[in-house]
């Protein structure tokens, strides 16, 4: 039997009660025995109970996004869905994804991480304030005036006690999926205010997506290439969706690497892996053998 784990005290766990939804659907077309399971307090006891063969994680943000709900099922000897422990907290950590990346050659937005308000000497404007460890842009701003920086830091340290400033990357909005190692076609986001928040990306229908993003051949090239470098290099598994910001000379910049990517139908990886040819069935099944 496989277990679909959902839900959870996340802030994503509306979404991810949707991906576990479709999610149980394709296993249950593939005729594969199914069960999805809310991940509460009594997550070890159910999961003893049912004793399943694997168990698809189907969770967003923390916990589960992180590592911890991966490190649970490590101890219990129970074989789960993307990547390890190890990866997902360093993907989940937008400061340790940007040191690595960055010795590594891909190219990262120029930033500073800091642990303390009083700690903040940056000046560049216009720049992004973020929490190091949060997804769905909860607690990011876009500081445009000076005056609003100190705002923004607050409001990233109630997140986080570390916290990320990059410089603002002036261009268009990309993410591209990896799959078990090979990348899938490049989607940009068009949205419609500029910024690619948790309203546009789960409620407004105004944004609009191109599967594959019209680019020059060899901007393709450089960012599937790159895609699957960081994928080996981060160590991840199953798949993953690493978003992009494209500034006006084509260089590609990496924001972050995201280790359970939204899986409904909407979901950006699906309409990528539909692009390619790749059904949401055969996408489940493979992310499920990964
Ligand atoms: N350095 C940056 N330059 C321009 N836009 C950015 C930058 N960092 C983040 N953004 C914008 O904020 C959104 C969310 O940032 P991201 O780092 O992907 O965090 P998350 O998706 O976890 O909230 C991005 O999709 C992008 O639109
Ligand atoms: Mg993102």
């Amino acid at each position: 039997m496989i277990v679909v784990l959902k839900g959870g005290p996340s802030p994503e766990a509306e979404v991810s009660r949707k991906s576990a939804a479709a999610v149980v659907k394709a296993l249950k077309n593939l005729g594969y025995k199914v069960l999805d399971l809310e991940l509460d307090e009594n997550i070890a006891k159910n999961l003893l109970k049912l004793q399943p063969e694997k168990v698809f994680i189907a969770l967003h943000g923390v916990p589960g996004e992180d590592g911890s709900v991966q490190g649970l099922l490590e101890t219990m000897g129970i074989p789960y869905t993307g990547c390890g422990v190890e990866s997902s907290a360093v993907c989940m950590d937008k400061d340790a994804t940007r040191r690595i990346l960055k010795s590594h050659g891909i190219p990262v937005p120029a930033g500073e991480t800091y642990f303390s308000p009083e700690e903040v000497n940056w000046i560049e404007i216009p720049c992004v304030v973020k929490p190091a460890r949060t997804g769905s842009t909860v607690g990011i701003s876009i500081v445009k005036e000076e005056k609003m920086l100190t705002e923004a830091v607050n409001l990233a340290f109630k997140y986080d006690r570390k916290i990320v400033i990059e410089e603002f990357i002036e261009g268009r909005e990309l993410t591209v999926p990896v799959l078990n190692g090979k990348a899938l076609p490049i989607v940009e986001i068009i949205p419609e205010s500029g910024f690619y928040d948790y309203e546009a990306k789960y409620k407004k229908k105004t944004t609009k997506y191109e599967v594959p993003a019209q680019l020059p051949e060899k901007t393709t090239e450089r960012i599937m290439k790159n895609a699957e470098k960081i994928y080996r290099i981060l160590e991840c598994k199953g798949a993953v969706r690493i978003d992009i910001r494209l500034d006006e000379m084509n260089v590609p910049y990496v924001l972050e690497v995201n280790t359970i990517p939204g899986m409904t139908e909407r979901s950006l990886l699906p309409k990528s892996a539909a692009a390619a040819g790749i059904t949401f069935e055969k996408l489940i099944e493979e992310i499920l053998k990964g």
